[in-house]
């Protein structure tokens, strides 16, 4: 399945699957990188925004945000969600803007979405054409050599009478530059129990090969995967909070 054709399909269950997530730490998180690192200024670009969680946080924040995602109806959702905001129908590895931006960002492990190396490097090319001197690209990402196979998140939320149970994990088989998110949703009611599940294709990489993709572009800070504090990565843990400042 194409990974437009998966967030059609789970559009509608999207925010009940990422409910355990906490959008607004992550926003506010970002805001305190960008007013470490970055220029000042308010401009923000949310790259494969999905139903725009975190633009809802920024604007609060003072930004004046804008969207970019490859489904329409995450980003119907997300116009629902962000009335003021401005959403664009767009692939993040070949995309260009009329007035350049201030903050970039790309969540939820989105920036693997690129799907191979090439295209990681025409998404990367494409951010540093699209922000203003000083400007900031931060993203989180997944290093493939710390992938362990075995683990599998669930969490279920009830919904409408039902039993909404999500799952996620990721796959690296030890080689090349393909990982694999698998998902699965559950629906069960007193009547029935529906399954649904997906593999989808992503880009692998490890953290020290992104770096190398990014340093010709970017001042490159990697950060542990926490919103609380700022801590430098201790490359021990495969999650990570990158931030790249605009050369
Ligand atoms: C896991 S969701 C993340 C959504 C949001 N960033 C969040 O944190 O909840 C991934 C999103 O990436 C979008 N996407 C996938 N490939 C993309 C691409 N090449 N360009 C733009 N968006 C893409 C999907 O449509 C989906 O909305």
């Amino acid at each position: 399945m194409s990974n437009n054709a998966l967030y059609t399909d789970l559009s509608g269950y999207y925010d009940l699957m990422c409910a355990d997530i906490n959008y607004q730490a992550q926003s506010n998180s970002t805001h305190r990188l960008q007013q470490i690192f970055g220029n000042s200024g308010q401009r923000h670009l949310d790259l494969a925004c999905g139903t725009g969680p975190h633009i809802y946080y920024l604007i609060k924040d003072g930004y004046q945000c804008s969207g970019l995602d490859i489904n329409q109806p995450m980003l119907d959702l997300a116009k629902q969600r962000c009335p003021d905001a401005q959403f664009e129908l767009g692939n993040m590895c070949d995309f260009e803007v009329t007035k350049p931006y201030d903050l970039i960002t790309c969540f939820l492990y989105s920036i693997h979405y690129s799907g191979d190396i090439q295209n990681l490097k025409n998404c990367i090319q494409s951010v540093h054409k699209a922000l203003n001197n000083g400007g900031v690209f931060c993203f989180n990402s997944v290093d493939k050599n710390y992938i362990d196979n075995s683990l599998f998140a669930k969490h279920s939320v009830i919904h409408e009478n039902s039993k909404l149970s999500f799952g996620s994990s990721w796959y690296y088989r030890g080689e090349g530059e393909k990982q694999t998110l698998k998902l699965s949703i559950e629906k069960k009611t007193t009547e029935e129990t529906q399954r649904w599940t997906d593999e989808h294709s992503m880009v692998a990489l490890s953290f020290d090969e992104l770096k190398t993709l990014l340093i010709p572009y970017f001042d490159v800070h990697i950060f542990e995967h926490e919103h609380d504090k700022i801590t430098a990565w201790d490359k021990a843990s495969g999650n990570a909070i990158f931030l790249c400042v605009k050369r």
